[in-house]
Formats: structure tokens, sequence, C-alpha cells
């Protein structure tokens, strides 16, 4: 499974770099949004940062929701650099992009999927990631994780190549479950990367360790 953080942060992006798992970036209009990233040049100039930083898929969302305006933003973007995924909503014009983008050799990612029907439909279309966000879906008390399983299930049986990329992640249980229901990668914000290491009896172990060295050189 391919790990991405889930940030537009460059001094996160640039710690789960250092751990030496990092496979790519997501963002979105929100996470640019909260690191205060605005207007289109300053958009633009960050995504070529982050390029810099990770040698990886970095997705990088339109913001138009019609045909032509998605497509004109997505070659612009997908023009910064040759690692760069266009984000497209998962909606019909979205679809239709996601469509052209494919038959132009521009991959891309199907962002804000919910069911298993968008997944299909997402696939048909030959999105490159699928991104279903499990933590919203766990927020309206369905299931996010029996999602990436369903999709997971349809995926296999039809010999669908989208690759399914667990989002809105939002604690390291999720990813360790995301994993076992079959997800291709997880997008996940760095605390729930670092949490997965944690464990009480890691650090318990690890200081008796530590104690008994010390005694056994007194
Ligand atoms: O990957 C999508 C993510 O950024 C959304 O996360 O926590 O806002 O649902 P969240």
């Amino acid at each position: 499974m391919k790990f991405f953080v889930d940030t537009a942060n460059l001094e996160q992006i640039k710690e789960a770099q250092d751990l030496g798992i990092l496979d790519g970036v997501t963002t979105n209009p929100s996470l640019m949004a909260k690191e205060g990233i605005t207007g289109e040049a300053n958009v633009l100039a960050h995504y070529e940062a982050i390029c810099e930083l990770v040698e990886g898929d970095i997705s990088a969302e339109v913001i138009a929701t019609d045909f032509d305006g998605m497509i004109k933003e997505g070659k612009i973007l997908a023009d910064i650099h040759e690692n760069i995924v266009v984000k497209v909503p998962m909606t019909i014009d979205g679809i239709k992009a996601i469509r052209w983008f494919t038959d132009h050799d521009i991959r891309t990612n199907c962002t804000l999927v919910f069911s298993a029907g968008q997944a299909i439909l997402a696939a048909k279309a030959g999105a490159t990631y699928l991104s279903p966000f499990i933590g919203r879906v766990d927020d309206m008390n369905w299931d996010g994780i029996e999602l990436i399983a369903q999709i997971a299930d349809i995926y296999t049986i039809q010999g669908f190549q989208t690759q399914i990329l667990a989002a809105s992640i939002r604690n390291p249980l999720h990813i360790v479950r995301a994993a076992e229901a079959g997800a291709d990668v997880c997008t996940c914000p760095l605390s729930s990367i670092l949490g997965l290491a944690k464990h009480p009896l890691t650090d318990i172990g690890l200081a008796k360790f530590l104690a008994d060295h010390k005694k056994g050189n007194a």
C-alpha cells in the first residue's frame, strides 16, 4: 500500500518525506486555504514547491465545476510537473473530464466519492485514482471501511485498474483497516501516520531495556 500525506503544509510534507516512507501528496482547496495559499499564481507556485520536495504523485484539484473549465484548469495543472495528478470531483461533468484527461494521457484522481456506484463510474471513465472519503462516511453513521472493501471487491471482480485511495483518514486505525480492506493508497494527516508507531508497551519495553543496560554497566 502506498502512503500519501494529505496536507498543503510544506513543513509537514517535509517531515513525512524524511520518514522515508512517503509515496505522494494530496491536497484540496480547503487544505490550501488552511495554509493561506490563495490566488491562482500562488496556488500553482505552491504545487510546484510540493513537486520539488516529493518524488511521487501529487494531486492538484480543479476549482471549475463545468467540463470546459475543468479541462482548461487540468491542463495548466498537469503542465506544472509530470508527477501532477489532476483531482476532479465526482460529478457528471467531472466524469466527462476524467474521460477526456484519460484519452489525453493526463492522470486523474476522482475525489468526493461516497458510494460504490460512483466508484464504478469513475473506473469506467479511466480514473487513475479514486478517493472515497472514509471519515466523512463514518460521520454520517455509515461505515467508510466497508465502502473501501466493497469497492475493492468490485474492482477485483471487474478487473478495473483504478487505484483505491482511501481519503478523509482521521486516525491510525483508519489506515490499518483501509489496508486490510484492500486500499491501494492511504492519504493521511501526518499525525495519523506518526500515530502508527505508537504503543505504550514499546515505550515501557524500551525504558526497561535502557534501565537494565544502565544497571549492567554500573
Ligand atoms: O483527503 C480528503 C480530506 O482532506 C478530507 O478530510 O477530514 O476534511 O474529511 P476531512
